[in-house]
């Protein structure tokens, strides 16, 4: 008798419980809850809210794991226009027509780099005067009114420090002053440029950075360089096809901020020419 119910042989909750029900998944234990009322535990219940739960920790999962992968995408950065920054010298001061024409010439050979606009970009900056500030010539070789160069001789220019070919950046490509290979260009007229040590590719630094052996095909990218009354130097924007490895050159990394200062590195000299 159950609850006033008169229960027959045929009585459901004396019947016994089909074999078929009796799914061997791990060790039944009595609890205080979730027990039938004779005290057995309904395992067909206990296995399908098993079931259940698997199930929804799977959906969960993968819609967690889509979320990350979404999140695990780096957004694009980069910039919309080219900043005006202003360029610091290695020792923190600002950098001025006057402290590069100082200190820097067509014969400097440490690499004088700094990061525009990007901070994954860097940048040559060159005086292409002659060391003695006497005007270029066949004995004194160097460069006055470089396309877009500045100061007093516009001799000082800044090029891209990585290699249009596939991307080798400085200091494996590298300003070689006069004298650093017997290679000379313009029948020994032009005996500084730009070289890479990875593939032998060569810029001529008087001329925008075209090409003057391959494999690569295009020019440096030119840093626009302007001063102010102080004669303080700014770069403002960049010339040419985009920095190497850019989609195009505001893009790939954040900006450098309002100034970039010059780091000193020593030049992979390679003096390895296509014959
Ligand atoms: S990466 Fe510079 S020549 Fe190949």
């Amino acid at each position: 008798m159950r609850d006033g119910f008169e229960c027959g042989s045929d009585c459901p909750f004396v019947a016994p419980r089909p074999s078929v029900l009796d799914f061997p998944v791990g060790q039944v234990r009595r609890v205080a809850s979730g027990t039938d009322d004779d005290g057995d535990i309904d395992e067909t219940r206990r296995n399908i809210l098993k079931l259940a739960g698997v199930g929804a920790l799977v959906l969960a999962g993968g819609g967690l794991g889509a979320a990350a992968l979404q999140y695990a995408q780096p957004p694009t950065i980069g910039l919309t226009s080219y900043p005006k920054v202003q360029l610091i010298d290695v020792d923190g001061k600002a950098l001025t027509v006057t402290s590069v024409e100082s200190e820097y010439n067509v014969d400097t050979s440490d690499l004088f780099l700094f990061n525009y606009p990007l901070r994954n970009e860097p940048n040559f900056l060159l005086n292409l005067s002659p060391a003695n500030g006497q005007s270029p010539s066949s004995s004194n070789p160097g460069k006055w009114n470089a396309p877009g160069g500045i100061g007093t001789n516009n001799s000082i220019v800044a090029y891209s420090g990585i290699c249009q070919h596939l991307g080798c950046p400085a200091p494996a490509i590298a300003y070689y002053p006069p004298g650093t290979c017997p290679k000379t260009f313009d029948g020994g007229a032009l005996p500084f440029y730009i070289h890479c040590s990875c593939h032998g590719s060569t810029y001529d630094v008087t001329n925008s950075a075209s090409n003057l052996t391959g494999p690569a095909v295009l020019p440096l990218p030119q840093v626009v360089l302007e001063t102010d009354s102080k004669g303080n130097i700014y770069a403002t924007g960049l010339n040419g096809p985009p920095v190497n490895g850019h989609l195009n050159s505001l893009q790939g990394d954040y900006g450098v901020g309002s100034t970039s200062q010059l780091a000193r590195e020593s030049p992979v000299i390679l003096c390895s020419f296509p014959s």
